[in-house]
């Protein structure tokens, strides 16, 4: 019995500032999918697949705010038009591409060797980079910011670190980075 080809319809993502398409993307096609497949953009990871680990996290800038959403349960049509950062986006890069400058997350993560395989690791970068900004927009009291890392941090799952060094270099560039903190009482 032969198997009916996939139902397609083009799609227009906007990744990292750059339009991709139209394309002629699965209908039931998952966004992490897309990225490795289409885009060849293979930061984003595919772990459990199931929407547990949080490895394929990306960032989504849309009329409803920045927000994580997991790739790898999410259909790469709801993402159609809507702004999206993956960790290919955060370093900063010069006209042929290559990376100058990494982001502020990205370099903490790095001076705390916060990670071993690093499979989880554009996961915590997106959570991280998605916690400061918001930090910018509502700094948060000083006595919550270890429970606010907390909860940002903790639906990402790790197969190798104890987490303590993503949280802590998380929250060294939480208390240095000007403006996130607030002195007052919670
Ligand atoms: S790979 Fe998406 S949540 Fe685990
Ligand atoms: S560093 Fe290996 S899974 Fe997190």
């Amino acid at each position: 019995m032969s198997t009916l080809p996939a139902r397609t319809r083009p799609l227009t993502l906007k990744v990292n500032g750059r339009s991709h398409g139209p394309i002629d993307v699965p209908e039931d096609m998952m966004l992490v999918d897309v990225l490795h497949e289409y885009l060849g953009l293979t930061g984003t990871r595919f772990a459990c697949g199931q929407g547990e680990c949080r490895a394929c996290t990306v960032i989504v800038d849309d009329a409803h705010g920045t927000r994580e959403m997991r790739s790898c349960i999410t259909g790469a049509h709801y993402f159609a038009d809507k702004p999206i950062r993956t960790v290919e986006g955060h370093a900063r890069r010069d006209e042929s591409g290559r990376i100058v400058e990494l982001s502020p997350v990205q370099q903490t993560f790095l001076d705390h060797f916060s990670f071993q395989c690093g499979y989880c690791t554009p996961g915590f970068v997106n959570a991280a980079t998605v916690l400061l900004e918001k930090l910018a927009k509502a700094p948060v009291a000083k006595a919550r910011v270890e429970a606010t890392i907390l909860e940002a941090l903790d639906p990402h799952l790790c197969r190798c670190t104890g987490y303590v060094r993503y949280f802590e270099a998380v929250k060294e560039l939480v208390l240095k980075t000007p403006g996130l903190v607030r002195e007052d009482a919670p």
